[in-house]
């Protein structure tokens, strides 16, 4: 089945107050089928009724998106959580009345009702309840759950604006509804909650360290260990999180990250530099807002050079990141050479994204 060419509708809405006419006009696609682009706090969605399997497929031809990677249903009240899981269990209930909405999904036990094609055929299904306006309003307009993954083409960065999803689908699904840039940028954690041990499957916009407090026993999942990730993971490797065994976010051109203490990562970026560019390589670096001055003052300095936010405003990171991935293939520059972060809060969702992003060139100098 090829993906169905549409005219791509551009509705600007208010992320406070989102306009009734316009949430109704939105709804009215999500129920007749349509795919429909909407702002969330961690990044654009592209959202689809979860319980039309037709509509389900749709979401997966705009976005190229491989058939084994389940969707995330999203929801805006609690008695939508009973028609998606056959057992809402004690730590379940706890941690989403502590953090929904928000950036936490829940993955649960399937409910024989949501199709297949949205959990990838899975006996599990993912689930959250986003902290957005918009989101929220649209979920409760069309009232069905909303399958929504980010709104990009598969592989690429994750929309943090709407001007994202216009690069990435125009022309491919229904509606974009505008709301402006996102609050926080990385998407969400994903949780399983079906194994013995909760599971971090995906380090996201809820920390380790906050899961922790309500429930010591959360560990975080090879698939997202510092050390395993890697897009380089040959495809046939089992992943509990079926998402994490794909390249992602990656812009076209070739980036390397350099990981390690400070000092170290600063003075292996300025010798790799050089070593390109003796290759005849037009270099760029996106660097800590700490480092600039440094790679400012190498001469000759690189071709390029972007903040991407401080080390000690991780939040600040996070937001600009994907932003940062996309603008690396607009610029003339042959190759780039990105800072790694240190991986306490929200560092551990930023170094999966960038050792992802790097398709596994990763260089880590010793001390
Ligand atoms: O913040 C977010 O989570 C955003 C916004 C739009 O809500 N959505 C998002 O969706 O990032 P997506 O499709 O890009 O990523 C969903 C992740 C994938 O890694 C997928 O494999 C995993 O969730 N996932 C979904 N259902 C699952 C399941 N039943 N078991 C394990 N992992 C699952
Ligand atoms: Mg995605």
């Amino acid at each position: 089945m090829l993906h169905r060419t549409a005219i791509t509708d551009y509705l600007i809405v208010n992320p406070i107050e989102p306009q009734a006419e316009y949430l109704e006009r939105a709804s009215r696609l999500i129920r007749e089928g349509g795919l429909v682009a909407f702002p969330t706090e961690t990044v654009y969605g592209l959202g689809a009724n979860a319980l039309d399997p037709e509509a389900v497929q749709q979401i997966y031809l705009a976005k190229g998106r491989p058939l084994d990677n389940p969707l995330i249903v999203h929801i805006a009240d609690w008695d939508s959580l009973e028609s998606l899981t056959t057992e809402i269990s004690e730590v379940a209930r706890l941690l989403g009345e502590r953090f929904w909405p928000g950036p936490l999904t829940l993955v649960l036990p399937r409910h024989p009702q949501v199709p297949l094609e949205v959990t990838a055929g899975l006996e599990t299904v993912a689930v959250r309840w986003p902290k957005h306006p918009v989101a929220e309003a649209l979920i409760r307009a069309a009232g069905v759950p909303i399958a929504a993954p980010s709104a990009n083409r598969s592989g690429r960065p994750s929309p943090t604006e709407a001007s994202h999803v216009m690069e990435d689908l125009v022309g491919r699904i229904e509606l974009i509804l505008d709301g402006g840039p996102v609050g926080l940028g990385v998407e969400s954690t994903v949780l399983d909650l079906t194994g013995t041990v909760p599971t971090i499957l995906r380090p996201g916009g809820i920390t380790q360290e906050q899961l922790q407090a309500v429930l010591p026993e959360v560990r975080l999942g090879s698939a997202s260990a510092a050390e395993t990730a890697s897009a380089s993971a040959p495809e046939s490797t089992a992943a509990p999180s079926p998402g994490m065994k794909y390249g992602h976010y990656a812009p076209e051109k070739p980036l390397i990250l350099v990981e390690g203490e400070l000092e170290v990562i600063r003075r292996q970026i300025l010798e790799t530099m050089a070593q390109l560019r003796a290759n005849g390589a037009k270099v760029g670096i996106l660097a800590s807002l700490e480092s600039y001055p440094i790679y400012k003052e190498a001469s000759p300095p690189p071709d390029y050079l972007q903040v991407m936010g401080s080390r000690h405003d991780l939040a600040d990171l996070a937001l600009y990141l994907f932003k940062t991935l996309r603008e690396c293939d607009l610029v003339d520059v042959d190759i780039f050479l990105v800072e790694g972060f240190p991986e306490h809060g929200l560092g551990l969702a930023i170094m999966d994204r960038l050792r992802r992003a790097c398709r596994g060139q990763i260089i880590k100098p010793p001390v």
